[in-house]
């Protein structure tokens, strides 16, 4: 097994036996309570959760191959991360319409993410597939939540793409 990414929170391990990856979550204590006393979902079963509403949506998401309140298996994408995928095709115009528009859907269905960066995007046969999940959530929010899921795009990612998400937006409300 091959660690991919060390974060203070949660470790990804790559199995190179099984092609699978596994995501440790590793919450401090007082979010631990939380999850203990269903203020919160665990960060496993808010993976599956969450998973299972963007397939509701249409949504590509990642095969959840196993889950607990702290693990969490997925199968290998066999895909391109989107940040590295738009560095090679770097006017493809297609995918970034792909993704805005995947962006728009999300927030227009009331799934936020505080972490819409490309990294949490793949790419595999011309279509977008979401990773990363546990930290999104379904409310049904205010306007200023979306906002903020707005504003913490910027500096993440282009301007003029964020300004396409912020139009799409106003065109629904
Ligand atoms: N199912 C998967 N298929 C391919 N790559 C994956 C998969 N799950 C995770 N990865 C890789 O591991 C990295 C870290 O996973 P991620 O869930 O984004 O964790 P982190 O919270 O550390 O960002 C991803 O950027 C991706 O490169
Ligand atoms: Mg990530």
């Amino acid at each position: 097994m091959k660690i991919i990414s060390e974060q203070k929170r949660s470790l990804v391990y790559f199995n190179e036996k099984e092609d699978t990856f596994i995501k440790i979550f590793k919450p401090k204590f007082l979010n631990r309570l939380k999850y203990f006393f269903r203020f919160r979902k665990y960060p496993g079963d808010n993976f599956f959760f969450i998973s299972k509403e963007l397939k509701k949506l249409e949504i590509n998401t990642v095969e959840i191959i196993s889950h607990s309140h702290y693990k969490i298996v997925t199968k290998n994408i066999h895909g391109t991360p989107l940040h590295i995928y738009l560095e090679k095709n770097r006017d493809n115009n297609e995918i970034i319409k792909k993704y805005i528009f995947l962006v728009t859907k999300l927030l227009k269905n009331d799934i936020y993410s505080g972490d819409l960066s490309f990294d949490n995007f793949f790419v595999k046969n011309d279509e977008i597939i979401v990773i990363d999940l546990e930290d999104y959530r379904k409310v049904k929010f205010f306007k200023r939540d979306k906002k903020e899921a707005i504003r913490r795009l910027y500096g993440k990612i282009n301007n003029e793409i964020i300004k396409k998400i912020e139009d799409n937006l106003k065109n629904l409300s």
